[in-house]
């Protein structure tokens, strides 16, 4: 297994869109708070309205020869932009609102590698290339990520990478995990 990556144009994102969409099942098998709020989650629902509602956007995948294997996708996005991030719920702290600096965040938004190619080292190369994208913004000191219920095998991923939980959303749907610059 040779495994190389690649920095993708936000134009190329249906390379990524069976991952994603294996991403949102994967959450959803792990689910046990309000499963079915995954039923309409997917690439065309989650992945493309939020790379057209960021500022900037970086995306990275994993490829085993010509098959991509894994990705992640950052942003920096308007703190105030996640308010209406649950069309049938009333607007929820994605963040913790008084302690963000600045108006914008930087989030690892979406983190997938394909199961047999899990616990190489693809995942924190990825993780790691996101995170300098990420602090290469001065201006923004605070990164978020949210992970969804059921999911402790991120959860430990992030902590052991220096993430803290913040606080829980959306009634323990999603934790939402803070890292300060
Ligand atoms: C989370 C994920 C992206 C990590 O990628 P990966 O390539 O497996 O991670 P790595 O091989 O770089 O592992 C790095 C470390 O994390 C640990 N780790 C990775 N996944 C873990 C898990 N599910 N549970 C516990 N520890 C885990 C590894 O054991 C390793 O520890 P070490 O450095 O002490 O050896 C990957 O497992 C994955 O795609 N999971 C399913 C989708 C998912 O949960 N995405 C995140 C959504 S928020």
């Amino acid at each position: 297994m040779k495994i190389h990556y690649e920095v993708i144009s936000q134009n190329d994102i249906s390379t990524i869109k069976n991952l994603c969409n294996e991403l949102m099942a994967y959450q959803q098998s792990k689910a046990h708070i309000h499963p079915e709020w995954f039923d309409n989650m997917s690439f065309e629902t989650r992945l493309a309205p939020s790379v057209k509602g960021a500022k900037e956007n970086f995306i990275i995948i994993a490829k085993d020869g010509d098959v991509v294997v894994g990705y992640a996708y950052s942003n920096i996005t308007s703190k105030y932009i996640y308010s209406g991030g649950f069309a049938t719920l009333d607007p929820v702290d994605f963040f913790d609102f008084d302690s963000v600096e600045g108006e914008d965040v930087g989030c690892l938004s979406q983190f997938y590698i394909k199961d047999e190619y899990r616990g190489a080292g693809i995942g924190s190369v990825l993780f790691e290339r996101s995170m300098d994208w990420l602090k290469s913004f001065n201006s923004i000191k605070d990164f978020f990520i949210f992970v969804s219920n059921g999911n402790d095998g991120a959860l430990k991923f992030y902590q052991n990478k220096g993430f803290s939980v913040s606080h829980q959303i959306l009634d323990g749907f999603i934790t939402v995990l803070k890292k300060i610059k």
